[in-house]
């Protein structure tokens, strides 16, 4: 179990899933709170979200954790502090040069930002590049994602050193390459949610059919192997690019998109290829089935409440 110290600062809906995600892997956990009644709130949400995760001792897990009354007494000697509080340039930067001031040089610095980029929340501390994001998916005591950036000139060593802490923690870490507003997983909700929006307002079907559609199909496929794997097996002998090309070019007119550039197409079939050899679609194909039923069972096993 590591020795490790983890400081979670503001501990609403992402802060407290995160601590149980921590204390649960074994993490010392330090929370710190602006609200004056937060402890109770906190250790009782602490108690439900550690019974969901699998194979945790929830009282052990529950003594790992303190709740501090200071900001400084929280962060102090802390290898790692995971910033959750309010979505706002003025709080973000106005944290960061109080963590700055009071944490070791060595500390690793997260923000759960959702779209703050890391330029923004670092443009007043004396080292702007330890402002870092670790991006979770709420939420984060369930579902494993977290995506890394930093500024571009921040050192490999730093970031590399971010991502070996989120590893060990048990988390799926995705480093991006640059930052980006909303960085990847709210763009691509938010692009998918205003497709669903549109087809519900044209009449084409309502919420619920909608997501039910989504449920048996696009949800299940995508758990199981991503957007990209899908096309490169669903398009056959030519891949991905070939899906694009004999299937999906088609809808670029009526969806209003630009056609994709050559250059594009050939991206994709470059990247494809290499991450996904077209002659290994039947193992990827067969891998891919068996997770979607795994899935499948598993939403036919706990079914959604009725409405009324
Ligand atoms: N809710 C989501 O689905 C989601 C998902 C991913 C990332 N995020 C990001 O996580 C962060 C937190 O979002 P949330 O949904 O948990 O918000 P929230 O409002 O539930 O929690 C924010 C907490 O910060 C506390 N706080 C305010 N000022 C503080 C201070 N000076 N020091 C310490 N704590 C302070 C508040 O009391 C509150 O408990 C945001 O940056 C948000 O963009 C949210």
């Amino acid at each position: 179990m590591s020795q490790e110290t983890v400081a979670v600062v503001g501990a609403g809906v992402i802060g407290c899933s995160y601590a149980a995600s921590f204390a649960a892997k074994g993490y010392r956990v330090r929370i710190f709170d602006v609200r004056d009644d937060y402890e109770s709130i906190v250790r009782k949400m602490l108690r439900t979200q550690l019974s969901e995760i699998p194979s945790t001792d929830v009282d052990v897990a529950m003594e790992r954790v303190s709740c501090l009354k200071t900001l400084e007494e929280a962060v102090k000697d802390a290898d790692m502090v995971q910033e959750n509080g309010p979505e706002t340039v003025d709080f973000k930067q106005t944290m960061y040069t109080a963590l700055e001031k009071f944490c070791d040089s060595e500390t690793l610095f997260a923000s759960s930002s959702s779209g703050i980029t890391p330029e923004v929340i670092g443009a007043k501390m004396k080292s702007p590049e330890r402002a870092m994001i670790g991006h979770p998916f709420n939420p984060p005591h369930v579902l494993p994602i977290v995506e890394v950036c930093a500024v571009p000139d921040a050192p490999d060593e730093l970031v590399a050193r971010l991502m070996d802490f989120y590893e060990r923690a048990g988390r799926v870490a995705v480093r991006l390459k640059k930052p980006i507003d909303g960085f990847v997983t709210n763009r691509l909700q938010y692009v998918f949610q205003r497709e669903a929006i549109h087809l519900v307002k044209e009449g084409v079907v309502d919420m619920e059919g909608l997501d039910k559609i989504v449920m048996a199909s696009l949800g299940v496929r995508w758990a199981c192997v991503g957007p990209f794997l899908a096309g490169q097996l669903g398009g056959g002998d030519g891949g991905m690019r070939g899906l694009l090309e004999n299937i999906f070019a088609r809808l670029d007119e009526p969806m209003g998109l630009q056609p994709l550039s050559t250059e594009t197409l050939e991206m994709i079939e470059e990247q494809g290829g290499k991450s996904y050899p077209l002659n290994k679609s039947g193992e990827f194909a067969m891998v891919r089935d068996k997770r979607q039923l795994s899935v499948l069972e598993a939403l036919e096993k706990n079914p959604l409440p009725k409405a009324d």
